[in-house]
C-alpha cells in the first residue's frame, strides 16, 4: 500500500445470508470500532440486504455495496435490477464484471463498460474486477487479459467520471481455491494495472486509484499482500462470511495502521 492511498478491505458475501443472519453479523461487527478511519471497510451483499442493512450502518464506518446491476437505466427486463435502484436502497459501491458474472453469466467486456457507466451516472462507487484465467495465466497472458479488460471496460469514461473508481485484481485460478497468488506475482500484476491506467488516464490519477488483490485472501495471508506497494486493498470472499475470520482481517490491519486495539 502507498502511503498516499487509502486501504480498502471490501467483503464479498456472493449469495450467501438472510437478513437475520446478516444483521447479527454487522452487529458484531460493528461492536468495538470507533475509529473515522474505519471508513475503508465494505461489505458487497445480495440485494435483500441493502436495505436493512444500510439502514443498520447509517452513520458508521461500514459501507454497503451490492454485487451486480443491470446496464438500462430501467425498463422490461425481468428479473433485473437498476443502479438506481441500488442506490436508494442505499448501495454506496457495486461490483461490475466480477469473474463469476464474466464466466457463470456471459458479461463481456462491452457490457461491463456499460454497466461501469450507468453506476457512474446512478452515483455509485464502481468496482471493477478483473483478472486472468489459469489457463492465461499458464500461456503467460495475464497483461494481455488486464490491458484488455481495463482498456474495454472504462472506455469512453474520462477522468472525472473515474474519479471514484477501485479497481480490483482477481486471478480466477486464485478464487474460492484456497491458493492465494504469491504476494509477487499479485504485485507484479497491480503495477501492470497501475502504469496501464496511467496510459488510459495519466500517471496522476493512476497514482490515486485503489487497486485491491482478490482470491482466497484469509487471515494468514492478508498482511503479506497489503504490505506490497501497488496493493491498496482486498476484496475477501469466503473469508468475509464468518465475523471471527473478517473481523480477524480489519482488526490485524487496524493494529498495525493505526494501535487500534483488538
Ligand atoms: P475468495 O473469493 O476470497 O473466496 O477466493 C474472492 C472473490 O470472488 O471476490
Amino acid at each position: 500500500m502507498a502511503a498516499n492511498r487509502p486501504i480498502v478491505l471490501i467483503g464479498n458475501w456472493k449469495m450467501h445470508k438472510t437478513i437475520e443472519e446478516a444483521s447479527s453479523f454487522v452487529e458484531g461487527l460493528l461492536s468495538g470500532y470507533t475509529s473515522e478511519e474505519q471508513k475503508i471497510v465494505g461489505l458487497a451483499v445480495p440485494y435483500t440486504l441493502l436495505y436493512p442493512l444500510s439502514a443498520q450502518t447509517a452513520g458508521e464506518f461500514l459501507k454497503i455495496g451490492a454485487q451486480n446491476m443491470n446496464e438500462a437505466a430501467e425498463g422490461a427486463f425481468t428479473g433485473e435490477i437498476a443502479g438506481r435502484m441500488l442506490v436508494d436502497a442505499g448501495a454506496q459501491f457495486v461490483l461490475l464484471g466480477h469473474s463469476e458474472r464474466r464466466h457463470l453469466y456471459g458479461e463481456d467486456d462491452d457490457c461491463i463498460n456499460r454497466k461501469v457507466k450507468r453506476a457512474v451516472e446512478a452515483g455509485l462507487q464502481p468496482i471493477l474486477c478483473v483478472g486472468e484465467s489459469k489457463e492465461q495465466f499458464e500461456r503467460d497472458e495475464t497483461h494481455r487479459v488486464l490491458e484488455q479488460q481495463l482498456s474495454q471496460g472504462l472506455k469512453g469514461l474520462d477522468s472525472d467520471k473515474i474519479k471514484n473508481l477501485i479497481v480490483a485484481y482477481e486471478p480466477v485460478w486464485a478464487i474460492g481455491t484456497q491458493q492465494s497468488a504469491s504476494s509477487q506475482i499479485a504485485q507484479e500484476a497491480h503495477h501492470f494495472c497501475r502504469s496501464h491506467l496511467g496510459t488510459l488516464f495519466n500517471k496522476k490519477i493512476a497514482d490515486m486509484i485503489p487497486i485491491l488483490y482478490g482470491g482466497s485472501v484469509n487471515s494468514s495471508n492478508a498482511d503479506e499482500l497489503l504490505a506490497e506497494p501497488d496493493i491498496d486493498g482486498l476484496l475477501i470472499g469466503g473469508a468475509s462470511l464468518s465475523l471471527d475470520s473478517f473481523k480477524q482481517i480489519v482488526n490485524h490491519h487496524y493494529q498495525k495502521q493505526t494501535g487500534y486495539p483488538t
